[in-house]
């Protein structure tokens, strides 16, 4: 029976590989760590690759058993950025040239049992490899090291190599078995259990075909996996010997569903998905690339739960199974690509990206959430020799998937299944997209539009409130847009989170701030628009902190509104002005749309003033118009409005200042408050408040409390916010938040947390011991903080 030894603990790191590493001469400069591991912990921003660019070494011991004599033993590694090569005992075994794909090589060989022996890992993380992703310049750091998790399988002679699932909705399961060594008159036996209760849903017992055996079986009863209802089940595959002892054993996660892309979008068990989705990066502050599982988890966890979305686009490459585990989990759908970045190389470099749709294929491809693999560079220009390979062979790896591949280019060469566009046409005035006909080639088949707005319109925490307003509007512009359109299948919008980059990219502090939260995954406004989509939880978001200092001549500027109820109620001083509904939203097509707030007066004018009904409409929308935007360059429309009041109700200027100050300006009086209520089947399920900020208080949102110390260290992400007494996030607070750790965890990266725009955050990592332990934050002016951990260990 195949056998996991996780190897995560006890490496030797050097900066410096060098072959007496590999031959296990004692070094310098030689640290102990433990995987994940990166490179380099880097600062949170100004900083360049070569800090984490480096031809390093990872070593360890290894304890050869006697009871492996007989056996194979494989070494896996989850990945090695950028490219590894593997020795034992000094004896250079094998080479992986791509630092997002997990790969395995053969040890068995170089093993004596009952001895010690040498395991090197060299891997080079500079950016001048000759391999995707580099070549020329990239939009994003491409950190280095061991970063996701190594692990020995140890084998008996026959065993299960791969099993490739299909299942299909209705309940049909095939499946192609791989198996090694001698299968002469062995039996595969395959079990479907529901998840997680275990129940057996079928059985199905087949003679082994040698290396490869196809397997074909219903499953009466077995439910379908959708984005709603993520249905799983555990197919459960056996080889056995004739008498029924079991030699092998394997596990494999699977969902029933139908995938098809048609011309107008991807149907899903029968029924159309228009996909909302994201693009997420691996990457994290100070860590890199190097979080455990629990925080790719999270990241699932968060663009589901809290923003809402039902798809992803892992840009650029694959991303970690424990990431795609959770997708699978959560009905998240996932577009996965190969990695690079605009370009090409030479013929060396063409071969390795064909390889790396082998393995990108390959290993993913059990995944019921994957639902298109990305067989382009991401947009790099035609090349129909290259493309022509790698259509070719994802079509053959994986004959149950449909393929795109991601291009700038309109009409360009078609390929593939999907056209899968960057449309970057919407600039805020302009359309949210293009239109289908305007960009495929080839109308009958899908349409996908794979990025939209990042660039165009970075945004930072910290930004004005106007230009926090206009990226989420921008976001619902696009999401509008293509609602609209039928025949677009959904789309992606860059990004996730801001991200460290390149200096040929972002604001020049190496950051890309063009995510709808912050790198620590904290939420900006535009993180509203796709939030108030879920229906979980109720979501109410204002745009405004309703301080009219924040705007150019003291107006308010534009207000909105995001919320999934049905009924937004806006109160000023606890007087109701105006109660809205989504069919008063500007925008037509996105549900739920967000509300603009456009009216500060309500009936305010008409119950205490005595103005006959033409004049208090008239008044109202000048008041109005004035709160929003001043007096100065009044549109047509309000210009008439207040030629009229002047020649048919002999109005001055000075009258409408003075029902201005007294509606509206609110100087000197007492505070002025507004409160916003969302209200869904008649009840109120969230309030709120905005008036001047009174008291700091600190919040920290652990992403979880339990650390968990299996196969490798565990880590929490910390959010922080500073808010204010109404739980408002403050975004001018730029400060430094102490942290003050007790028990067995660390942070990675600077011992305090610096917020800025309200937002910061930090990571908690285990040390390897189990017990309670705490973190305390400390802000000046704010009470402190304490959030309390369990690290557990598995003994
Ligand atoms: C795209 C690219 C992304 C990112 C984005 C910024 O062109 O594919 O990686 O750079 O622009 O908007």
């Amino acid at each position: 029976m195949t056998q996991r030894i996780p190897l995560n603990r006890g490496w030797e790191f050097t900066e410096h590989y060098t072959d007496a590493f590999s031959a296990g001469t004692a070094g310098t400069d030689i640290e102990t760590v433990e995987l994940p591991h990166t490179t380099r912990v880097v600062p949170y921003s100004y900083f360049d690759e070569s800090l984490y660019e480096m031809d390093c070494g990872y070593r360890r011991r290894l304890d050869v058993p006697e009871s492996w004599a007989g056996k194979r033993v494989f070494l896996h590694i989850g990945a090695a950025g950028h490219r590894a090569e593997v020795f034992v005992n000094g004896k250079r075994l094998a080479e992986h040239r791509c630092g997002y794909t997990a790969f395995r090589v053969e040890l068995t060989e170089e093993l004596s049992p009952g001895a010690e022996a040498l395991l090197s890992v060299r891997v080079d993380s500079r950016e001048s490899l000759d391999q995707p992703p580099f070549g020329f310049v990239i939009d994003y750091m491409t950190f280095g090291g061991l970063y996701r998790e190594v692990w020995l399988e140890v084998r008996d002679r026959r065993f299960i190599d791969d099993v490739f699932a299909r299942p299909r909705f209705g309940g049909q399961l095939d499946s192609t078995v791989t198996l090694a060594g001698d299968t002469e008159g062995l039996r595969l036996r395959q079990r479907v259990l529901s998840l997680p209760d275990g129940a057996l849903v079928a059985e199905h017992v087949s003679e082994a075909e040698g290396e490869r055996t196809e397997i074909s079986f219903r499953c009466p009863g077995a439910l379908p996996w959708s984005v709603e209802q993520p249905r799983l089940y555990t197919l459960v595959t056996e080889l056995l010997l004739a008498g029924g002892a079991v030699v092998d054993r394997c596990k494999t996660v699977i969902g029933f569903r139908k995938a098809e892309w048609r011309a107008d979008g991807l149907w899903l068990n029968g029924r159309k998905v228009k996909l909302v989705g994201l693009n997420r990066h691996q990457s994290y502050p100070y860590a890199g690339y190097a979080v455990p599982a629990s925080l790719q988890r999270h990241d699932a966890d968060i663009l589901k739960r809290e923003l809402g979305l039902n798809a992803v686009r892992t840009s650029h490459y694959p991303q970690s199974q424990h990431f795609l585990d959770r997708c699978d989990e959560l009905g998240l759908l996932v577009f996965t690509e190969i990695p690079g970045w605009q370009h090409i190389g030479g013929e060396e470099w063409k071969e390795q990206a064909l390889e790396n749709v082998r393995d990108m294929v390959t290993q993913y491809r059990n995944h019921p959430s994957v639902i298109l693999w990305g067989v382009r560079i991401n947009e790099s220009q035609d090349d129909d020799a290259l493309y022509t390979r790698t259509n070719v062979l994802a079509h053959t790896l994986d004959p149950t998937r449909s393929i795109g591949g991601v291009r700038y280019l309109k009409k360009s060469s078609f390929l593939e299944d999907v056209y899968t566009f960057n449309d970057f046409s919407h600039n805020g005035k302009t359309p949210g997209c293009e239109k289908k006909r305007n960009v495929t080639p080839d109308r009958s088949r899908a349409y996908l539009i794979s990025e939209y707005n990042g660039h165009m319109f970075p945004t930072k925490p910290f930004d004005s409130e106007e230009h926090r307003l206009e990226h989420a509007l921008r976001h619902a512009n696009v999401l509008d847009a293509v609602a609209k359109e039928s025949d677009i299948a959904g789309s992606f919008g860059w990004c996730m989170f801001d991200y460290n980059t390149h200096r040929d990219f972002g604001s020049g502090d190496r950051i890309c701030y063009h995510g709808v939260t912050d790198m620590f995954r904290n939420p900006k406004l535009a993180a509203a628009v796709y939030a108030s989509r879920q229906k979980d939880v109720p979501v109410l978001e204002i745009s405004s902190s309703m301080d009219i200092g924040e705007h150019p001549a003291g107006s308010i500027g534009r207000v909105f509104a995001f919320t999934n109820a049905d009924e937004l109620r806006f109160y000023k001083n606890d007087i109701l002005i105006r109660s809205y509904t989504h069919a008063d939203s500007p925008y037509r097509y996105l549900s739920p749309a967000p509300i603009e707030i456009d009216d500060f007066l309500g009936e305010r004018l008409a119950e205490n003033e005595d103005f006959p009904p033409e004049q208090a409409a008239l008044l109202k929308d000048l008041l109005n118009h004035i709160a929003r935007f001043g007096t100065a360059g009044f549109p047509p429309a309000v210009k008439a409005k207040a030629a009229l009041l002047m020649t048919r109700y002999h109005m001055s200027l000075g009258d409408a200042e003075a029902l201005y100050r007294k509606y509206i300006g609110d100087w000197g009086g007492a505070a002025t408050s507004y409160r916003f209520e969302a209200v869904t089947d008649g009840e109120v399920v969230k309030i709120v408040v905005k008036a001047p900020a009174a008291g700091l208080s600190l919040r920290v949102r652990p992403s979880h409390t339990v650390l968990r110390e299996g196969d490798t260290w565990d880590a929490a992400l910390l959010r922080i916010s500073m808010m204010d007494h109404n739980g408002n996030v403050l975004p001018w607070w730029n400060g430094r938040v102490e942290i003050e750790l007790d028990g067995p965890v660390a942070l990675i990266g600077p011992a305090d947390a610096t917020l800025r725009g309200g937002f910061g955050g930090a990571l908690l990592r285990s040390l390897g011991r189990s017990g309670p332990a705490s973190a305390t934050f400390r802000a000046e002016g704010a009470e402190p903080v304490t959030v309390d951990f369990t690290v557990e260990t598995e003994e």
